[in-house]
C-alpha cells in the first residue's frame, strides 16, 4: 500500500542543509512568575490534587470556561481537558468555542493564536513565559529583512510563531497541513517558508517545490537523531514508526528509506493530529514515537491495548510541561494571565491564519 507521508519516489537526491541552524537564546522556563505566584499563593500550596481538581470542576462552569490541551501536555491537564488536540485542531476549537472563556493549556504561540480567532473572548494561559524555542528563532524585523531581499517571495510561517511574526506572513500552516498550503500557492511564486527548517526540507522534497528556508530548529526535535531511529527500529522490528516532521533528523532518514536502511512500509512522517488517527487504524502492536514524550500519554489513551516507546525518553519540552494544575487552578480562579494581541498585528496575523483554514 502506499505510504502518503513519503515522497513517491524514494530514490529522488534529498537536499540537506548547508548552512547551520540560527543560534538564538532559548527563552527560559528555570523560574517563571507564575510559579512563584504558586509558591507565594495563601491558598495553592495546602491543596490536594484532588481539592484543586474539584474546584477547577466548578471554576469551569461558574466562568462559562473551556479547556483546551496541546497533545504534549502533562497527563493530568490532558485528562482535564475539554479539548486535546494539535495546533491546527486547538485554533479550530478556539475559533468554534461557544465558551467565554478559553484556558490555554499549550504554550504562547498556541494562546496567541486563539486571541487571534477569537477576539470576543477572554483567552487565558496559566503560565505566559511557555514559550517556544522554535517560535524564538525568527523576529519580525528579520522577516521584513528577509522579504525586501525577495519582495515578491509568498511567506509561509508555521504556526510555532509570535503574532508579529504572523502579521508579516502571507499564509500560516501546521504540521498537519504545511504540504497543502504549499500547493494552494501558485507554481510561479517564490515561497519563503519559516521557521522549521526541517519541516521545510520534508515539505520540498514531498512537493518537488524549491523553498527558501529559514534555519530554525526546535530544540526538542534537533535532538532526535538517525541513530536513535535504525536502533530503535532494530531492537523493534514489528512496530510501525512515528516521526514528527520537525526531527532533525527528517532528512537523513529520508536518505535511509532511499537506501533501504528504514521499512517505507513502516515508517510514517505525521504531526500530532497524525499520529493519533494512525494508531486508531494501524494493526500493528507497536509504536515507536520519534516526538515530545507527552504524545505517549494521548496515544496510550487512543489506544489501550497497543504498546507505545519514545525514540528518546529525553524529548522533553520544558514549555510545554511549566503548565500545571496549581497554575491552571489559579488561572481559572484569579482570571490570569489573559493574552492579548494589538488589534493593528491581530488584523494582519488573523488574515494569515484564516488564509490556511480556508485550505484545510
Ligand atoms: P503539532 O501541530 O504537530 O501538534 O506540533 C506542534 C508543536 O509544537 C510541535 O513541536
Ligand atoms: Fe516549541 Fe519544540 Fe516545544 Fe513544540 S516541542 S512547543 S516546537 S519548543
Amino acid at each position: 500500500m502506499k505510504n502518503p507521508t513519503l515522497p513517491e519516489h524514494l530514490d529522488m537526491q534529498v537536499e540537506l542543509p548547508m548552512v547551520p541552524p540560527r543560534s538564538k537564546t532559548r527563552p527560559s522556563v528555570a523560574s517563571t512568575e507564575a510559579t512563584r505566584a504558586i509558591e507565594e499563593d495563601p491558598e495553592i500550596p495546602h491543596l490536594s490534587e484532588q481539592e484543586m481538581i474539584e474546584r477547577i470542576q466548578v471554576l469551569r462552569k461558574e466562568r462559562n470556561a473551556v479547556i483546551l490541551a496541546h497533545n504534549y501536555q502533562i497527563p493530568i491537564i490532558q485528562d482535564l481537558a475539554d479539548f486535546v488536540g494539535d495546533s491546527l485542531q486547538l485554533s479550530q476549537q478556539a475559533a468554534q468555542t461557544d465558551a467565554k472563556v478559553i484556558v490555554f493549556c499549550g504554550v504562547h504561540f498556541m494562546a496567541e493564536t486563539a486571541a487571534i480567532l477569537c477576539p470576543d473572548k477572554t483567552v487565558l494561559i496559566p503560565d505566559p513565559e511557555a514559550g517556544c524555542s522554535l517560535a524564538a528563532t525568527v523576529t519580525a524585523e528579520e522577516v521584513r529583512q528577509w522579504k525586501a531581499q525577495h519582495p515578491n517571495g509568498v511567506v509561509v510561517a508555521y504556526v510555532n510563531t509570535n503574532a508579529d511574526v504572523k502579521a508579516e506572513s502571507d499564509y500560516c500552516c501546521t504540521s498537519s497541513n504545511a504540504l497543502k498550503v504549499v500547493q494552494a500557492i501558485p507554481e510561479d511564486k517564490e515561497i519563503l517558508f519559516l521557521p522549521d527548517m526541517f519541516l521545510g526540507l520534508y515539505v520540498q522534497r514531498m512537493t518537488g517545490r524549491k523553498l527558501h528556508l529559514w534555519m530554525g530548529e526546535c530544540h526538542v526535535h534537533a535532538g532526535i537523531r538517525s541513530e536513535d531511529i535504525l536502533r530503535m527500529l532494530r531492537e523493534h522490528p514489528e512496530a510501525d514508526l512515528l516521526m514528527h516532521p520537525e526531527c532533525g533528523c527528517v532528512s537523513q532518514c529520508m536518505f535511509a528509506l532511499a537506501e533501504g536502511e528504514l521499512p517505507a512500509e513502516r515508517t510514517f512522517i505525521y504531526g500530532t493530529g497524525g499520529m493519533v488517527k494512525h494508531v486508531r487504524q494501524s494493526s500493528a502492536p507497536v509504536h515507536l514515537v520519534a516526538t515530545e514524550v507527552g504524545m505517549l500519554h494521548r496515544l496510550k489513551k487512543e489506544a489501550p491495548q497497543k504498546r507505545f516507546i519514545p525514540v528518546r525518553e529525553d524529548a522533553i519540552c520544558e514549555y510545554m510541561k511549566t503548565i500545571t494544575l496549581p497554575k491552571l487552578y489559579r488561572s481559572l480562579r484569579d482570571m490570569v494571565y489573559e493574552v492579548r494581541v494589538p488589534d493593528e498585528i491581530a488584523v494582519r496575523a488573523r488574515r494569515a491564519i484564516e488564509r490556511m483554514l480556508e485550505i484545510v
